[in-house]
């Protein structure tokens, strides 16, 4: 399954590059100093452009706690925003990683919906450089977004743009275990 639908809202499951989608949110994968970094991180301030660093150094000079986000406007990206997400470093799961995985899902939708946005493209946050296991970080990403898309109705449209086959065969096998069960 690639898609979950209910009426004007959806939820997709695309192979591709975050950099290249046209949304009104643009999910970074960042870290708690909104330092540039590589993967998500470096190929949004490279398409986007300085102005997203200038303004993110200026609002955000304390940075951005680990499970949180903070949201700025999107230089030359087809978006009206990013938002920078951090999510956990996996350490085995001592830390509460999972809790902190979802708290940085919910913290971006909720600056979205904040925001008057509609639509939302999502990298798969903490399992590239942060090494979350994909299969357990997927399930997270994929029950927050269907529970708030179902809670905000002015929210419609939310896309994880996955970088390799693999992880979205997996984000795939994930919604088909977890869309049934929403519908009971
Ligand atoms: N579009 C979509 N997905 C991408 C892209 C891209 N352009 N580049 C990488 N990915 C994928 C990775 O393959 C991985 O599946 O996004 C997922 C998240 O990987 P990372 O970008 O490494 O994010 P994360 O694990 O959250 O680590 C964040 O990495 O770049 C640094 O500054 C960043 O310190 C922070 C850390």
């Amino acid at each position: 399954m690639r898609i979950w639908s209910q009426a004007e809202q959806r939820l997709e499951l695309i192979l591709g590059d975050i950099t290249d989608q046209r949304a009104d949110v643009i999910v970074n994968a960042a870290n708690p100093q909104l330092a540039s970094g590589g993967g998500v991180d470096g190929a949004t301030h490279r398409r986007g452009g300085p102005a997203i660093m200038a303004e993110t150094q200026a609002r955000y000079p304390q940075g951005c706690k680990t499970e949180s986000a903070v949201i700025s406007t999107a230089g030359k990206l087809e978006a009206r925003f990013v938002i920078h997400a951090v999510g956990p470093v996996w350490a085995g799961e001592n830390r509460g990683e999972a809790t902190q995985l979802r708290s940085a899902y919910q913290s971006c939708l909720t600056l979205a919906e904040e925001h008057q946005c509609q639509s939302v493209a999502f990298p798969s946050l903490s399992t590239g450089v942060y090494r979350f296991p994909v299969e357990a970080a997927c399930h997270i990403a994929v029950d927050t977004s269907i529970a708030f898309l179902l809670a905000q109705p002015s929210l419609k449209r939310v896309v994880f743009v996955l970088f390799d086959r693999p992880t979205l065969f997996t984000f795939e096998k994930a919604l088909t275990e977890i869309a049934p069960s929403l519908k009971d």
